[in-house]
């Protein structure tokens, strides 16, 4: 029997550092399509994905949280596969880097590049990245920023172990100039070979400023730096050395599906790691593009971070999916706009899908008694739209090749409107007058039509599955076909259907409003805003005591600066009868000139006092910490009382 193929495809393991977000998802639901992609083309399909729990700024978070970094990480993980169990990803495994097999492992691997004699101890010495965990050199952090975040280097010094990555720097660039396909897109494979011929710098692979770690086999006090942890996840998930039985099955890898900014460190620094170990390497890297928002980077700091959840429990998960594969090229960022997201909502799948869907259940239950009837003589556009449905596959799987699954997509919906002109050009209601009215030809045709549709409809249902699957399935059901899997061959063929009792669902797709959906969206994304700590209400005073505090609209003539105190404002106040010198302090919510002309209530009888050097006879009242409220109506007169 010929040995089924397999396919290894893998996300990066994520840091649990903070929660995810939709970029996050966007490489994970790529790496997921593509599985189950394969798995319906009949490969035997591993999956893996995880989590990169080690590192200085794990432990630096959890510090800050007051909790342990196995307890911060634990919270955070379960939070991950609780997103990745909504977002129903058929991951086959999923690896954490504080798991005892991966630890073992990673040791494993570590005495192997020793004993190959390609770690040694140094001292190191270069500019650091606290948040990306990754040394640079002079010429890398130039102007004192990280080339990846962009954010500000530390000099950091101490001893540590080094791997030879220079060992390898030919093996290298013999891998980029004659493996084109090991790293997609070109361009990143362009980059990564000038990267190697500037000459590569042997790698720091070990800490000991911190522990958060796996300690280093050789040496106590020192922990195996992140990255050499992190990349070896690939194979210790696959149990390698010791229980070598899926290693041997999947690896070497078909794929390893990463953002731009860690294609360095998948196509450089792994590769010359498997090397040293003189294992296989894995057959492609392909680096995705980011998804930005329009002001730029998503990022939790800034609070514009677009939650998949909040997107999920209001449009399902089939529709976030659709839209991550569908709207970005891959290879290219993207910038995610809430109406891009319900635009293509609407117009893909409220009104080519949904209406296709629920128009051929409907006419099959009104005209045909619910059964899907027998396929019927060819006419008119037949021919062409079982072309289109038959030709569909062969491309979508060439699409598919090449990681480019918005086209893929679009030639499934080149299928899907077809099938909907099919529904005008054939008009079938027409045909059902006639068929009403005795005319057995008209009975006829009609039956070839609603056959066709169906069996077009069948065909798009095997083609979304691997994308989307639950409407697949929804679809599948409504045209009668119970549970049973699709599978590659069901493409193979038309006029499988008939004789199915097919059930009108609840829509697959409702049509949005998009004003009420942006409104609605707005509100949803707004960032949290900390709840406020409210003064606690003062002790009460007697009426009479209150009535001894002279309360007066006043106006500001003029507003400067206080010289000796940055929070302090000096204003002359007409209170009607008088002019008055008082001090606020106001100054980082208003300019002075913008406070002139203004009317404010001001405590006349306060006892006055010198502030820094100037004298303040009174209290303006401002309130709230904005600049909202501060003032009293402008038709109140200077010197009114305020009662
Ligand atoms: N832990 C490392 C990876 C180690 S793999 C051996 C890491 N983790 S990460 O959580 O910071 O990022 C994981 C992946 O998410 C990266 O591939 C990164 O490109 C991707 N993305 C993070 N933000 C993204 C967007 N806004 N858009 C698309 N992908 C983004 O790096």
């Amino acid at each position: 029997m010929e040995k089924q193929k397999t396919y290894y495809i893998t996300t990066p393991i994520y840091y649990p550092s903070s929660n995810l977000h939709i970029g996050h998802t966007y490489c994970t639901v790529m790496a997921d399509a593509m599985a189950r992609f394969k798995r319906l083309m009949g490969y035997d399909v591993m999956f893996l994905t995880g989590t990169d729990e080690h590192g200085q700024k794990i432990q630096k978070v959890a510090a800050e949280r007051g909790i342990t970094p196995q307890e911060h990480v634990d919270e955070i993980v379960a939070g991950i596969k609780e997103l990745w169990k909504t977002m129903e990803i058929s991951y086959d495994d999923f690896i954490r880097t504080t798991e005892p097999r991966h630890i073992k492992r990673v040791q494993a691997l570590f005495m192997k590049l020793w004993e190959k004699g390609d770690i040694y101890k140094g001292e190191y010495e270069g500019w650091y990245c606290t948040p990306c965990e990754a040394f640079w050199t002079d010429t890398q952090a130039k102007d004192g920023l990280c080339p990846d975040c962009g954010r500000p280097v530390e000099r950091a010094k101490e001893s540590a172990y080094f791997f030879r990555l220079s060992k390898y720097q030919d093996a290298l660039i013999d891998l980029f100039e004659n493996h084109p396909d090991f790293l997609q897109p070109e361009s990143r494979r362009n980059e990564m070979l000038s990267f190697c011929r500037q000459g590569l710098e042997d790698l720091c692979i070990s800490r000991s400023s911190f522990d958060w770690g796996i300690p280093v086999p050789v040496e106590e006090g020192h922990v195996i730096y992140v990255w050499l942890d992190a990349l070896s996840n690939y194979i210790t998930a696959l149990g390698w050395p010791d229980e070598p039985e899926k290693y041997e099955r999947y690896w070497p890898a078909d794929i390893h599906l990463v953002g731009k900014e860690i294609v360095r460190f998948h196509s450089i620094i792994w590769p010359a790691m498997l090397l040293s170990a003189e294992l296989p390497l894995p057959k492609k890297v392909l680096g995705h593009g980011w998804i930005l928002l329009e002001g730029g980077k998503m990022s939790k700091s800034r609070g514009n971070v677009v939650d998949p959840v909040k997107l999920i429990e209001r449009y399902g998960v089939d529709a976030l999916k659709y839209f991550l594969l569908r709207e970005y090229t891959f290879g290219q960022d993207g910038i995610y706009t809430n109406e891009a997201m319900i635009n293509r909502l609407n117009s893909d799948l409220a009104n080519d899908l949904g209406n296709l869907v629920s128009r051929t259940v409907a006419m099959i239950e009104k005209y045909c008694g619910s059964v899907v009837p027998p396929a019927g003589p060819l006419e008119g556009p037949d021919e062409e739209l079982r072309g289109v449905a038959m030709a569909c596959g062969d491309k979508v799987a060439a699409y598919m090749d090449q990681f480019c699954y918005n086209l893929a997509l679009e030639e499934i919906w080149v299928l899907i409107r077809r099938c909907n002109k099919y529904i005008d050009e054939t008009a079938p209601w027409v045909l059902a007058k006639s068929a009403a009215a005795g005319d057995e030809a008209a009975k006829a045709r009609l039956s070839a039509v609603l056959h066709n549709l169906a069996d077009a409809l069948r065909m798009v249902s095997v083609l979304l599955f691997p994308f989307m699957h639950s409407t697949s399935r929804k679809i599948r059901r409504q045209l009668g076909m119970g549970e049973a899997e699709p599978v590659w061959e069901d493409l193979r063929q038309f006029d499988v259907l008939g004789g199915q009792t097919v059930k009108k669902g609840e829509g697959i797709f409702p049509r949005l409003d998009l004003e009420k959906e942006l409104a609605e969206l707005a509100a949803l994304q707004k960032p949290a805003v900390p709840q406020k700590e409210y003064e606690p209400f003062r002790e009460e005073v007697e009426f009479d005591d209150f009535e001894k505090i002279d309360l007066r609209v006043g106006q500001i003539l003029e507003a400067k600066k206080h010289p000796n105190a940055d929070k302090l404002l000096i204003f002359q106040v007409d209170l009607g009868s008088e002019v008055r010198q008082i001090l606020s302090g106001v100054a980082e919510r208003f300019r002075p000139e913008e406070c002139v002309g203004k009317k404010v209530a001001v405590v006349c009888n306060l006892k006055e006092r010198k502030i820094r050097g100037e004298l303040s006879k009174g209290m303006l009242l401002f309130a709230g910490e904005g600049k909202e409220l501060a003032f009293v109506s402008a038709d109140a007169a200077p010197g009114e009382a305020i009662r």
